[in-house]
């Protein structure tokens, strides 16, 4: 294993070079939405849509490695266009996020349910404890662009999200970012 510089874009997000790369489109994220109805009907009238863009750079064998997620702007209804969001497999992983364009928020919630938030834009650098679920929300106009820095056997965990949601939903109100209870998370937590 050698040394490496890897340039990151922070305008598009491109890595060069990379090892990987994936694309979610918002036909694959339907049940991350609090309202469906909202959400079919935008699919409907917009098509599908690139949600985000993931890229990575890693090392076989190295301890650590990172890369960059590139999200859309755009909401469903009221709601910001997110990630899934996950806890990692490893409770005793955690994570950093280096915004590089963009604004939005990093929404982060601990395993006994107590919820977290960091404004992201160009200069801060977010620092998500072993055992906090992560999603990042675009509330911007433009993309979000961050580079993520995380170890290798972290793992990800996206059903206990999935399945629930988060205690919280990030909303668009008066022009204002605003954070709502979710209606969708299920009861008995
Ligand atoms: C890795 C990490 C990021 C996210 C990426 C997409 O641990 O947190 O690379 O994987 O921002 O978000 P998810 O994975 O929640 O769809
Ligand atoms: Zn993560």
């Amino acid at each position: 294993m050698f040394p490496a510089g890897v340039t990151i874009d922070p305008k598009t997000g491109a890595v060069s070079p990379n090892t990987g790369t994936y694309t979610k489109h918002l036909s694959e994220l339907r049940s991350i939405y609090h309202d469906g109805a909202e959400f079919d009907a935008r699919l409907a009238r917009q098509g599908d849509a690139v949600a985000y863009t993931v890229i990575e750079y890693r090392e076989p064998g190295a301890d650590i490695f990172f890369g960059t997620t590139t999200m859309s702007p755009g909401r469903i209804g009221d709601e910001y266009f997110m990630t899934r969001g996950h806890f990692h497999e490893r409770p005793d992983r955690g994570e950093i996020y280096y915004t590089q364009s963009g604004e939005g928020v990093l929404l982060m919630q601990s395993r006994q349910g107590e919820m977290r938030s960091v404004e992201m834009k160009p200069g801060v650098c977010a620092f998500i404890p072993p055992d906090w679920a992560h999603r990042s929300i675009n509330t911007g106009e433009q993309p979000l662009i961050f580079v993520w820095c995380c170890n290798q056997d972290a793992g990800h965990d996206y059903d206990v999200i999935v399945t629930r949601g988060m205690r919280q939903i990030v909303v668009e109100r008066s022009g204002a970012v605003a954070y709502l209870p979710n209606p969708k998370f299920a009861a008995g937590n």
